[in-house]
Parts: C-alpha cells; structure tokens; sequence
C-alpha cells in the first residue's frame, strides 16, 4: 500500500509525526504487507520558526516533497497547492491521501486527490463550529464531504457526521492524535526550564528582569485568528485589556503569531505592547516549549483549536477568545478546562476573574490515551480489507 500524508501549516506538524511513526512501527513489526509512506509538505508554513523547528523536536522525517506554496490569499493557497499536488499525484499514484486537521492543504489536497480518483482518509474529521465565516470551517465541511475515511477525535464529532448523512462504515472514532503527540513529550517538556525558555526566545532587545517568573505565577496566551487580529478596534481593546489588567496583575507569556505581529504594527499598538512591564513578548516557540508553558501556566488566553485541548488534558484553565468552537468536548460544560469568552472584554474581563478561582482539573475524554494513530493506521488497513 502506499500512502501520501500531506502537511502545510503549524498545527498539522502534532497530528501526523505520530502517524508516521506508527507507519513506521508497522513496517518493523515484520508484517508481510509494508506501506510506502511519501510525505508532503505544502510549504504554507516556511519560517524555521513556524515549520522545521516543528520536525525537528518532533522527529518528523523531512519532507520528500515540498510544494513551497508560501503565504498568499486563501484563493492563491489553495489553487497553488491543487496544481503542485496534483503533478505529484500523477506521478506517485497512491492508494491513498491522507490529510489531517483543517488547514488549507487539508481542503486543497482533498479536493485534488478526490479528481484524480484517489482515496481520501480524514484524521480529526466531524469537527463544527457552525461558523462559515471560519476558514478552518469551510475547510473541514468539503474535506469531511469528499473524504472516504473519516477518522474522529470523539463521539460528538460521530453525531455531527451522522447528521450529514455520511455512511456509517466511512465513520471511525480513533480518539484525539495530538493527545499521542503530547503523551510521547510530557517527560522531556517538563526538563525544560519556564524562564529559560523565555529568555531565549525573547522578541527584539526585550530583557527578563532577576525576579521576572519567580514564582510559577504566570498567565500564557496565544492569538492569531483573524477575527480577534485583522480588525483594529477588537485588537486595540483586547491589547489594552491585556496590557492593562493582566499584565498588571501577573506576568503574561505572549508568543507571538507573525500575522498578529504584523497587524500590531500596523495599527499602531505594537509600541503599547512592547514598552508593557511583565508582557513577555516571544518569537514563536517550539513545541516541548510551548507545552512546558502551559504545564504551569495559571490561565491560558487563547484562540487556537489545539491549545484548547492540550489544556483539557494538562488542566490548564483557558479562556477561549472565540465565539464558538469546533471542539465542544474541551467546554467546562463537558468537563473541559475551557470557557468561551469571544472578544467582548467585558466577558473576558468576567471569566478571568471566574477562572482564576479554579484550580487546574485534569480531563481525559474517551480514547485521548495515546493510542490513536496506531487506531487511525488499523482504519485505513481495515477499509482496504473491505472492498
Ligand atoms: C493557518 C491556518 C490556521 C491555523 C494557523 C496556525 C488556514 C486557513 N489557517 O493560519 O487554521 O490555526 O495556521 O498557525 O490554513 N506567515 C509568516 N511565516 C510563516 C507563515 C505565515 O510570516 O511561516 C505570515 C504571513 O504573513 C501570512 C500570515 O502569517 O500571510 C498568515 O499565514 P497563513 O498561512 O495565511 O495563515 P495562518 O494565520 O497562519
């Protein structure tokens, strides 16, 4: 069997270093039927910062291929990706395309290997947020519409499957595979040390004062979607609660995305959030650095989907700076450690104060074991079996 795994942006990088690994496996179990493993990168990432350090610390095989696609419109992604990915499909002519997560490589690929008769299998699929204003939605809508396997990370994501009438054998439920990418790293996160980490990643001429992150009393946040960062006067509000109320209360740990730097710069807030004592501003950080943070971390300020789950593991209590989410499984109302909170500061404001009562509250939703990818390996094996 042969099998292209197709990545593009950062969150892709956690879901498929297990899958490979588990292909790996698999073909030094002695198994008589080995699987050619080809792995594509569309190159949407390509700051070392947002993308090889990734493979590096995950132990990613280099990529075979790279579409180098770069940063560009949804449209220009997208089409770029179908036309490189397409050659490398007439070329390689795989049994099977395997994309992960919601990305712009994730539809792109879906939808090029679907016109060339080639199956698609989905890891992570079902998810909804109900928003098409979401990019990320419309990808996960076309690509759950086309894809033959449709490989879920909990039962909820089942049900929204179910309701689109997808057939009952394309659906299995496997379990979340970031939770096997976390597993594997907790032991060598927890070696790293929280201020090391940040005074080597610090932005620009920035310096850690001696008694900066003395005691473990710090707040974490990550922000990147367009909805809180493309529009000026949600991103001044959100920056001025941030600078003025958390900040003052406690260091906030900041890496930050290099949209969200740029649109500081560009609305003239980007002074503000420099010149702000105890916002410790970061370059993107590496994964094992990012789950150091959030393992003592107080709260977590966030907008990102993985984030949202890591700390539903770890505890970690997190105010999510969305609307809505695709991951309803991480909500306090399902045992999660997650609240939405939107961009309205008023509600942030409310929740922080709430939030900071709580005391961390580990969660572990059914089949987040560890486990998923061999589960995900098993589901595309047994699918062949089938026909
Ligand atoms: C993408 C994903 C989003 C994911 C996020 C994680 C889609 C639709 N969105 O959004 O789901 O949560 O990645 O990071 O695929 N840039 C760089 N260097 C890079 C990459 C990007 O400077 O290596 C800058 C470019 O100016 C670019 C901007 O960041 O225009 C946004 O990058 P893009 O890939 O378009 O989307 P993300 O916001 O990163």
């Amino acid at each position: 069997m042969k099998i292209i795994s197709v990545v593009g942006a950062r969150p892709n990088f956690m879901k498929i270093s297990p899958f490979i690994k588990a292909i790996l496996a698999h073909n030094h179990s002695g198994n008589k039927s080995k699987i050619e493993h080809l792995l594509v990168h569309t190159g949407q990432h390509y700051d070392i910062g947002m993308s090889q350090a990734f493979f590096k610390a995950l132990d990613i095989p280099d990529p075979d291929i790279n579409l180098e696609v770069g940063s560009g419109s949804h449209a220009e992604q997208v089409g770029n990706t179908m036309i490189a990915f397409e050659k490398v499909l007439r070329q390689e002519k795989p049994d099977w395309v395997v994309v992960v997560g919601d990305v712009n490589a994730t539809l792109a690929c879906s939808v090029t290997a679907k016109k060339e008769g080639i199956r698609v299998c989905h890891i992570e699929a079902g998810l909804r947020s109900g928003d098409m204003t979401m990019p990320e939605e419309i990808n996960r809508l076309v690509t759950d519409r086309l894809a033959d396997l449709l490989l879920t990370p909990d039962r909820l994501s089942n049900e929204n499957l179910r309701k689109e009438g997808v057939a009952e054998n394309k659906i299995v439920f496997v379990g979340n595979i970031m939770i096997d990418t976390m597993e594997a790293n907790r032991g060598q996160a927890a070696q790293l040390n929280v201020r090391t980490i940040c005074v080597e990643n610090l932005m620009g001429a920035a310096k850690l004062k001696s008694d900066d992150l003395k005691n473990r009393n710090y707040a974490l946040m990550t922000m990147h979607r367009p909805s809180n960062v493309d529009f000026p006067a949600i991103l001044r509000a959100l920056t001025h609660f941030l600078c003025e109320e958390v900040a003052k209360e406690m260091p906030l740990i900041w890496p930050i995305h290099p949209r969200s730097q740029k649109r500081l710069q560009e609305f003239g807030l980007w002074n503000e959030v420099n010149k702000t004592r105890n916002l410790i501003l970061l370059n993107p950080i590496g994964y094992l650095e990012m789950l150091r943070l959030n393992m003592d971390a107080r709260l977590l300020l966030t907008d990102s989907g993985g984030l949202q789950e890591e700390c539903t593991v770890l505890g970690t209590p997190c105010l999510t700076l969305r609307w809505n989410t695709e991951r309803p499984v991480t909500l306090r109302e399902h045992g999660g450690a997650s609240v939405l909170v939107g961009n309205d500061v008023e509600k942030i404001r409310t929740e922080y104060k709430n939030i900071l009562a709580n005391k961390r509250k580990p969660m572990r939703p059914e089949l987040w074991d560890g486990h998923t990818a061999e589960r995900c390996l098993r589901a595309i094996m047994d699918y062949k079996e089938k026909i």
